[in-house]
């Protein structure tokens, strides 16, 4: 397959006439996605179940589909609303969830159960939908994190989960490929919001400086969500036509 090679910058981002979801797209990473995204000229649909996600999906001239990624017809009607008649072109895995885990003696098979099938699971369903909604080829990008790469004492289940959401990401690039499909993943240090400032309020509580935490990294800058979105947007465009299987690792420094 020859890509055709743009040849201006405003060609190479320019995402006019291409058909984006979102999944967790209503707050946090995923709405710094969806608006860029809808920036660069997408057509986005944010998939939420989070109904607060449809204003915000308004305000950025987004579609708005409620949707629990884990209940397969939910998934699969957010994919078919995304893609329309025309196909889908970009996907992002985004929604995912990352309660603290605990030591390994304190967690329970339920939780590790609910931990894969959010955040490994619905993420290969929704790929699997996405994928073959993309008569054209497309763009898959996978929300992992520095935690499946390295681990971490007392989030054993999420690091578990995430660095299966890596090894997901270059099979399905070795698989989709020859469709037309680049599969890449962004592993995200730790980035503020609201489900960070969720987890980390029992610890502020107890004094911890969450912004101190938040820039704890060689570049002393907060990662913040638009850090992340502007990955999303080089793996979602022309700029990145021979990258597949990538994990761009987006973290201030702090695994370097
Ligand atoms: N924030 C970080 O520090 C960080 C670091 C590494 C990786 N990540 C990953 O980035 C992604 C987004 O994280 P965030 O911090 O923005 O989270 P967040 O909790 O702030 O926002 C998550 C969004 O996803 C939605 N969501 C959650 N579960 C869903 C489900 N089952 N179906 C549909 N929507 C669902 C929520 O309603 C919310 O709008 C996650 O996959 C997370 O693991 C985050």
């Amino acid at each position: 397959m020859t890509a055709q090679l743009s040849t201006s910058l405003t060609d190479l981002i320019d995402l006019s006439g291409k058909r984006a979801l979102v999944t967790g797209g209503g707050k946090g990473i995923g709405a710094a996605v969806a608006s860029r995204l809808a920036e660069a000229g997408a057509t986005v649909t944010v998939a939420d179940f989070d109904p607060a996600a449809a204003d915000f999906a308004s305000s950025i001239n987004a579609a708005f589909v409620s949707c629990d990624i884990t209940a397969a017809k939910e998934l699969s009607n957010a994919v078919d609303l995304a893609a329309g008649e025309a196909g889908l072109d970009i996907l992002v895995n985004n929604a995912g969830i990352y309660p603290t885990t605990g030591p390994v003696a304190d967690v329970t098979d339920e939780f590790v159960h609910r931990m894969l099938d959010v955040n490994v699971r619905a993420q290969f369903s929704a790929t699997r939908d996405a994928a073959d909604r993309m008569p054209n080829g497309g763009t898959i990008v996978n929300m992992a994190s520095i935690a499946g790469l390295g681990g971490g004492a007392n989030i054993s289940a999420y690091s578990a989960s995430k660095g299966a959401v890596i090894a997901l990401t270059r099979a399905h690039a070795n698989e989709l490929g020859p469709k037309g499909i680049r599969v890449n993943a962004i592993a995200p240090g730790i980035i503020d919001t609201p489900g960070v400032q969720d987890q980390m309020a029992p610890l502020k509580a107890g004094g911890l400086d969450i912004e101190k935490r938040i820039s704890a990294n060689p570049l002393g800058i907060g990662g913040r969500p638009d850090h992340i979105a502007r990955g999303v947007l080089f793996f979602a465009s022309d700029l990145s036509a021979f990258v597949s299987g990538h994990v761009l690792v987006i973290d201030g420094g702090s695994t370097a």
